[in-house]
């Protein structure tokens, strides 16, 4: 692992996914084991699932307990089915919830779980739920290949809050395969807002592969635009973000070009 040096913000290059995946949770395993109540935000997608499978292993090794934590993921679909397979809830549950000893009371999302929810209500009280557990201690991020971090899509303001979105055309394209089509994807989702991410104590963004490596370059080398959410980024005081090779392409050419 490298650090990266004259960035706006701590960028740290691995030389494969797994190893920044270890390192992540290895830091969250220390977080849960030094404060059990501590307050994870998650996020869901092929981004974060190394660091789940890691958890799951601290867990199954003993190394760590969740009993007493509580999780909040940044989005959820919807005008999906309760019950429908394609709900970051039932993601969750198949990649981290069902294998760690986490209540399930404790595992929250944005989501609303019947056709009579106001999702302006639902997106209401997810702020007051987290206020009441006191806050977000380390949130996990992926950024979308339009630099979006949870639903915040191009566009979302940096004081934005928990709230009804409308999906990004990239962001519906992007989720085609797993819904058999475009026609399929949800258009609308409750989202985190960008200011209630920025309130996490402790920022930790992962972006991997040679698709993201566009988006990896703006975030670090653009303007700060609401054009791509993912440049505010640098305002946080704890933030880090991780990075594989691939995804590292383009900011290694320029460093070198220097
Ligand atoms: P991905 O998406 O994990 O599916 O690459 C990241 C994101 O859109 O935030």
């Amino acid at each position: 692992m490298k650090r990266l040096m004259h960035t706006c913000l701590p960028t740290f290059v691995f030389d494969a996914r797994a190893e920044a995946e270890r390192e992540l949770a290895d830091e969250i395993v220390a977080l849960v084991r030094t404060k059990p109540e501590t307050v994870l935000g998650l996020a869901t997608g092929d981004t974060p699932v190394g660091v789940y499978r890691d958890l799951h292993r601290a867990h199954v090794a003993r190394a760590v307990s969740f009993a007493r934590a509580s999780t909040f993921n940044l989005d959820e679909y919807l005008d999906l089915a309760r019950d429908d397979p394609r709900r970051f809830r039932r993601w969750m549950e198949a990649h981290l919830f069902q294998h760690i000893d986490l209540p399930p009371e404790n595992a929250h999302l944005p989501e609303s779980t019947s056709s009579a929810d106001d999702p302006v209500t639902v997106a209401e009280r997810y702020e007051a739920a987290i206020r009441a557990a006191g806050g977000l201690d380390l949130q996990v991020l992926g950024i979308g290949r339009n630099g979006h971090l949870g639903f915040n899509e191009p566009g979302s303001s940096r004081a934005s809050r928990t709230r009804v979105v409308d999906l990004h055309p990239l962001t519906r394209a992007d989720a085609a395969g797993v819904f058999g089509g475009l026609e399929h994807v949800p258009k609308r989702a409750i989202t985190m807002g960008v200011g209630t991410i920025f309130e996490a104590a402790r920022l930790r963004v992962l972006a991997f592969g040679a698709r993201k490596a566009e988006i990896v370059r703006r975030t670090l080398h653009d303007p700060m635009t609401s054009a791509f959410v993912s440049t505010f980024l640098r305002e946080h005081g704890d933030v880090k973000l991780f990075v594989d090779r691939e995804a590292a392409a383009q900011i290694l050419d320029e460093h070198r070009a220097r």
